[in-house]
């Protein structure tokens, strides 16, 4: 099976590459990501390679920049994915989408369901919310997975308190915000899974349980070993630009009526990548 990956250099396509190379034919997967934001190279791409299926990793994914850069974040996340789903329906290509838990505005406190209402609060939430719904107008053979708190083979939360470890014995991490923190190893379980059926639409996928950045981070010092002590702060005390949602839990819903849901428990995921790809 032919698979193409757009933004397979990001820490969700790298993880995509490592587990597919030997199973799968990946297009093109040594050369640049092509720019999503060009429709007709996006389409000639497809032509020319007809791949099974197309995977969009691809996003302006700083959260924070993304504030002050409205037409860029849009131009990727929302028009880029309009371009690949357009494309994917021309050419008959299956096409897996990834989305995000910040298009949920967190002033619930239950865990979010595929078609809970959404509203989300930042210019990424946003931006990633219209990439969501125009690759649904498009229609075609489609799955959009909304994943949350992603860590793989890039900068990600982990690796940002690893590093901190080794500067400072002291810390203080936001522990009003819930969510769920997801292993690009286990995405990609899902991904593999979905894309080789026909039962198109969104779906949630993250790692099962919940936590908050606080706790989050403790997990990740008691297992890599390190004597860190992390001060719990509001987010009130921790300003931002982009305000995140206090809940954004989602229940893999869907992925569970489907007989489809294969992801472990957050810290059972984490134990996994601290020992196999932090050391
Ligand atoms: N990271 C998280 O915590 C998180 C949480 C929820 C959902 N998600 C979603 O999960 C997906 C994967 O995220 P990730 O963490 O793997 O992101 P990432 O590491 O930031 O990777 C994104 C990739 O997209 C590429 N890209 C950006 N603009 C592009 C364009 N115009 N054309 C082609 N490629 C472009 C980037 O290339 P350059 O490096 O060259 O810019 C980068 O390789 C995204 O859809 C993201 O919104 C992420």
């Amino acid at each position: 099976m032919k698979v193409l990956v757009f933004g397979s250099n990001g820490q969700l396509g790298r993880e995509i590459t490592r587990q597919f190379q030997s199973k799968y034919e990946l297009v093109l997967q040594n050369i640049p990501s092509l720019d999503i934001t060009n429709y007709q190279s996006v389409a000639d791409l497809i032509s020319y390679t007809s791949p099974a299926v197309v995977i969009n990793a691809a996003a302006y994914t700083n959260v924070e920049k993304a504030e002050d850069d409205e037409e860029s974040v849009f131009k990727v996340n929302a028009l880029g994915a309009h371009n690949l789903a357009l494309a994917c329906r021309k050419f008959q290509t299956k096409l897996v989408h990834i989305s995000t838990d910040y298009v949920f505005d967190g002033t619930t406190n239950v865990e979010y369901e595929e078609f809970d209402p959404h509203n989300p609060l930042s210019v990424y939430g946003k931006s990633k919310l219209w990439g969501e719904k125009l690759v649904e107008q498009v229609g075609g053979e489609y799955f959009i997975l909304r994943t949350s708190w992603l860590y793989g083979d890039g900068q990600n939360f982990v690796r940002t308190m690893l590093k901190l470890a080794e500067q400072r014995d002291h810390l203080t991490v936001v522990a009003d915000q819930y969510g769920t923190p997801t292993y690009t190893k286990d995405l990609v379980w899902v991904i593999e899974r979905l894309m080789q059926t026909e039962f198109y639409g969104l779906y949630h996928a993250s790692n099962q349980g919940s936590t908050t950045w606080c706790d989050f981070a403790r997990k990740i010092f008691v297992l890599a070993g390190k004597s860190v002590q992390v001060e719990p702060v509001s987010t009130a005390e921790y300003p931002q630009k982009a305000k995140r949602p206090p809940n954004s839990v989602m229940d893999n819903k869907m992925l569970r009526l489907r007989g489809l849901d294969v992801m472990r428990t957050w810290e059972e995921a984490l134990q996994d990548y601290i020992e196999n790809e932090c050391r």
